[in-house]
C-alpha cells in the first residue's frame, strides 16, 4: 500500500470519520478526433458546482450504507444511471487532503474505477445531461479527459492544468499509469508543459486582476 494509503477496513474503522465514495468511468474506443488522432479511452470526469473537476460520487454514511450502494445511489443523483458498483472496483482510499499541513482531515475518500462498454458511457452522458437530478445544479457538466497531446501543445496538458478538487488530479494520473492508458513519458512530457501553462495562467490572473482594480478604482 502507498505512504498515506488506508486499508479498507482501517478505513472503514476510523471513528468519527466522514466518508466521500467517487469513480472513474472509462471504456475503449476507436474514435478518432479529426479523422486521425485515435482518442484511445473515454474518461468521464464533472464539473462541479465548485467550479472544480472532480469524479462523479459524493458522501456515503456506512452505518446506514455499504460504500458501494452509496456510491450508486450518488451516481443516480449526479448522473441519472444507478451504475452497480462492487467491492472489486475499489481501488484505494486515503484521508482527504487537510486544510493546514499538522491537521489530519476526518473525511475519507474511497476510489473506484469501472470498466464499461462505449456505448454504456454514451448512454451515461445522454442521461446526466437529461434526467439526472444534480444537473445545472450539483453538476455543471460532464467532460472527457483529452489523453492525446497535439502538436501545438493541445489536449492533455491544458486538461491537467485546471483546478481539481482535493486529489482527483493525482487519481486520475495514477489510474492512468496502472491502467496503462499512456506512456509514462508521454504523460511525464504532458505533466511538464502543465507546469508551463500554470506559470502563463497566473500572469494572465494577475492581468486580469490588475484590470479589475483599475475598474474598482474607477467607480
Ligand atoms: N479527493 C479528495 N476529496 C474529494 C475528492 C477527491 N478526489 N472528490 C471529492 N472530494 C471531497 C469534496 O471536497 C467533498 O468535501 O469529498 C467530499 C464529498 O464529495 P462531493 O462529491 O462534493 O459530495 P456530494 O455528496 O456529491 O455533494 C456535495 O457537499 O460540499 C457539500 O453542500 C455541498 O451539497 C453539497 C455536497
Ligand atoms: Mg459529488
Amino acid at each position: 500500500m502507498a505512504s498515506g494509503q488506508l486499508s479498507r477496513a482501517g478505513a472503514l474503522a476510523c471513528s468519527g470519520c466522514r466518508h466521500a465514495c467517487h469513480v472513474m468511468l472509462y471504456c475503449d474506443t476507436k474514435t478518432q478526433l479529426f479523422g486521425r488522432i485515435p482518442i484511445r479511452h473515454i474518461i468521464l470526469m464533472q464539473m462541479r458546482f465548485d467550479g472544480l473537476l472532480g469524479f462523479p460520487g459524493g458522501y456515503v454514511n456506512p452505518s446506514e450504507e455499504t460504500l458501494e450502494a452509496g456510491l450508486s445511489r450518488e451516481l443516480l443523483e449526479e448522473l441519472g444511471v444507478a451504475l452497480p458498483i462492487s467491492a472489486e472496483d475499489h481501488v484505494d482510499c486515503c484521508h482527504a487532503p487537510a486544510s493546514s499541513p499538522s491537521s489530519t482531515s476526518r473525511l475519507i475518500t474511497h476510489f473506484y474505477v469501472k470498466k464499461m462498454e462505449e456505448e454504456q458511457i454514451k448512454e451515461v452522458e445522454k442521461e446526466a445531461a437529461s434526467t439526472a437530478t444534480d444537473h445545472g445544479q450539483e453538476v455543471l457538466g460532464m467532460v472527457r479527459v483529452p489523453l492525446y497531446n497535439t502538436k501545438n501543445g493541445g489536449g492533455l496538458a491544458p486538461f491537467l492544468s485546471h483546478s481539481f478538487i482535493g486529489n482527483a488530479r493525482s487519481q486520475l494520473v495514477d489510474s492512468l499509469l496502472r491502467l496503462d492508458m499512456i506512456a509514462p513519458e508521454e504523460l511525464h512530457k504532458a505533466l511538464a508543459h502543465s507546469l508551463k501553462i500554470h506559470t502563463h495562467t497566473a500572469e494572465d490572473l494577475q492581468a486580469a486582476l490588475t484590470r479589475t482594480e483599475a475598474k474598482r478604482n474607477w467607480f
